[in-house]
């Protein structure tokens, strides 16, 4: 949201600098306004969201949450983690944690949930599956990330196109991930930002 705010102040400057140099503003602005990648809009870093009361500390290192018989629609969910000038951000521990598709947490195992480091370029990539909606949560993900020796990023990742995006008081459009439909599933993006330079 800040980003839309900046760019409207910083055509409104750069037209008032056009003034005072006699130059046409449209010019003066095309040539001056980049359009800016989201990590690097300097004051835009992923909002943390509260972890809720399913975490679970220790979840097993892999990629796949997918077992054996699970149900539900396949999901892909792939990102980069980066800093706020864009720098990928490699060995960030990232957690994740999630409801089944019918909205039920594994409370007494580790079903749907797992942990991986993101590699050298900053990447990271889980399967799973679509989770389910539950007592008025929209479909969302819990997801920790964590840089060495920096503060834990705790958030959480929404499906676009949801009806329940609209009636959950948790819900952040900022925290929407890309998705597409590839055949039987679902392949998702989000790039994380973290707090740091
Ligand atoms: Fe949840």
């Amino acid at each position: 949201m800040s980003h839309r705010v900046n760019t409207v102040s910083r055509r409104v400057i750069l037209g008032a600098a056009a003034a005072a140099l006699g130059l046409p503003a449209q010019a003066f602005a095309q040539r001056r306004l980049k359009p800016t990648p989201s990590c690097d809009d300097g004051d835009d870093p992923t909002p943390p969201q509260t972890a809720g009361p399913f975490f679970k500390p220790r979840s097993p290192q892999r990629t796949s949450l997918i077992e054996p018989g699970m149900a539900g629609t396949r999901l892909v969910l792939s990102g980069t983690v980066t800093t706020r000038s864009c720098r990928p951000v490699p060995r960030v521990l990232i957690d994740l944690w999630q409801a089944n598709a019918r909205g039920i947490y594994d409370n007494a195992g580790y079903r749907l949930r797992g942990h991986q480091f993101t590699d050298a370029d900053g990447r990271f990539r889980f399967e799973t599956i679509v989770p389910g909606s539950y007592d008025g949560r929209t479909r969302h993900l819990h997801l920790r990330a964590q840089a060495a020796n920096r503060r834990i990023l705790t958030t959480q990742l929404y499906f676009p196109g949801e009806p329940l995006n609209r009636r959950d008081g948790l819900f952040n459009p900022a925290l929407l991930m890309q998705t597409r439909n590839a055949g039987e599933q679902i392949e998702a993006t989000y790039n994380i930002v973290l707090a740091m330079r």
